[in-house]
């Protein structure tokens, strides 16, 4: 069977930074530790005035597109992921082709676009519908575009306004892909959730610490039914996992209930026999009772050992990365994390062809989707063309008192303002800019 994957990524940064420690923390009267050591934090990528969605989304696929040598009619299927709103009836990749089609003088009348919207985890589940469509034999030889777009901002004073971030992750998928191949591996924890809500409203309405724990919920019972799709799993049998990252320090708490969960089910009673020098184990106790009391002491015990801290240093902290110096990208985040960790390991000149990656994602509302990938032979030439840490390095660094500002632009005052200052804006050339409704 021919593989289907993922083929090429390009990753479009806000052009604008908030340093948590230097301009945030100092400003809300909060420790910076409380930013960079307990959410795992530095900065956040925040819009400019004259980036949305659509714009970070349309230049994320131009840039694809180009260094792909692709055209309009290469491409089947445009789908866009986001939770941030935009049009309520219009998908964003019709505003997104539209854009393309200024530049490739050529229309994209054949494609199937649509948007998917299911929290941060619609990202995944476009990729999945692309997978789908091609092994479905209904893609006639083009590839599809799967583009994960949000601004993600909080109302100001908000707990969530630390993890903001804005930025888009545009995707190829294809045949023969050149980064992972995807599989039919996949297992879902699902329930109806009101961790995180955005009803016709601009800034969320969320109940941070509730969050965390249906995030941890949802992902303990992807990762039972993953398990009944894959056979007995082990944390060792994948060299990286990328999760879905609102902050790093989430991630943490993930990883260490996942490896738990996992180990749990799996080498649990063998390791606990060797360290006590008795199998089978269960005899060594006097009662059903005393053995799970021993075993829960060992699982709970394990983050703490130096064989776990070894896996979090190869399987997690490589894709924390450029989340630290991003912030939150919803739809976008857990991309954000696969390639995070491919960069790493392809500048330690670690050679993954044929190693798994588990992915992790997770949308409030509430879903998780854990599934198995391949990295494929020729991946580090893909991940060599990214320019993220450039962008990064290029974004204007906010002083307090101008992202009070810029937050405000982006609050519903947006239209007027852009009006306004129309005058005074001077977006780059070469990028597709917001100049106001209809102005496109
Ligand atoms: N030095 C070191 N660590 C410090 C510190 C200091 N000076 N001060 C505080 N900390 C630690 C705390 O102990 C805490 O760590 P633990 O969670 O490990 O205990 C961490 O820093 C954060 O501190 P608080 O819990 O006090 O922070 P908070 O309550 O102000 O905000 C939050 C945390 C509720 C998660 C908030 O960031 C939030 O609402 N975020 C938005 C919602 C979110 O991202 N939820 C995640 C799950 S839902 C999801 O993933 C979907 C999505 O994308 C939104």
């Amino acid at each position: 069977m021919t593989a289907v994957g993922i083929d090429a990524i390009e990753i479009w940064t806000g052009k604008l930074k908030l340093d948590l420690a230097e301009t945030f923390a100092p400003a809300q009267g909060d420790d910076p530790g409380k930013y960079t050591k307990g959410l795992g934090l530095h900065a956040s990528s925040f819009p400019d005035v004259y980036e949305d969605i659509v714009t970070m989304g349309a230049n994320a696929a131009y840039r694809l597109m180009d260094r792909k040598g692709l055209e309009p009619d290469d491409i089947g299927r445009i789908d866009v992921a986001t939770e941030s709103s935009f049009d309520n009836s219009k998908p964003v990749s019709t505003y997104i082709a539209g854009c393309l089609e200024q530049v490739f003088d050529d229309d994209f009348h054949h494609a199937n676009k649509g948007e998917r919207k299911f929290a941060c985890i619609s990202g995944t589940q476009s990729v999945d519908d692309a997978y789908n469509w091609i092994r479905a034999g209904r893609n006639r030889g083009r590839a599809a575009i799967v583009i994960a777009t949000d601004t993600a901002l909080y109302a100001r004073d908000d707990p969530g306004e630390a993890t903001q971030g804005a930025g888009a992750v545009a995707m190829l998928i294809d045949e023969e892909p050149a980064i992972v191949e995807l599989s039919t591996e996949q297992g879902y924890g699902s329930a109806d959730e009101t961790d995180f809500l955005k009803p016709n409203q601009q800034f969320p309405s969320v109940d941070g610490k509730r969050s965390v724990k249906v995030y941890l919920a949802r992902m303990r019972e992807a990762l039972d039914d993953f398990a009944t799709v894959s056979g007995s799993i082990h944390p060792d049998d994948y060299h990286m996992i990328p999760f879905h990252t609102p902050f790093p320090g989430m991630v943490r708490k993930a990883a260490a209930l996942g490896y738990r969960h996992i180990v749990r089910g799996t080498d649990v009673e063998d390791v606990l026999a060797e360290e006590i020098g008795h199998q089978p184990v269960r005899e060594a106790f006097d009662s059903e009772d005393a053995f799970n009391d021993a075993i829960r002491e060992y699982t709970d015990a394990l983050t703490e050992t130096e064989r776990y801290r070894d896996w979090y240093n190869q399987a997690i902290e490589p894709t924390l990365e450029i989340s630290r110096h991003v912030g939150n990208w919803y739809t976008g985040s857990v991309h954000l994390a696969r390639a995070s960790g491919l960069k790493v390991a392809m500048e330690q000149d670690i050679d993954l062809a044929g190693e798994k990656l588990l992915v992790a994602s997770y949308g409030s509302g509430a879903q998780a989707e854990v599934h198995a990938e391949t990295i494929v032979p020729g991946w580090e030439d893909e991940i060599a063309a990214l320019d993220i840490d450039d962008q990064i390095q290029r974004r204007y660094d906010l002083s307090f008192e101008e992202y009070e500002e810029v937050h405000d632009v982006h609050n519903h005052a947006m239209d007027a303002h852009i009006e306004e200052d129309a005058e005074e804006l001077t977006p780059p050339e070469a990028e597709f800019v917001f100049d106001g409704w209809g102005r496109m």
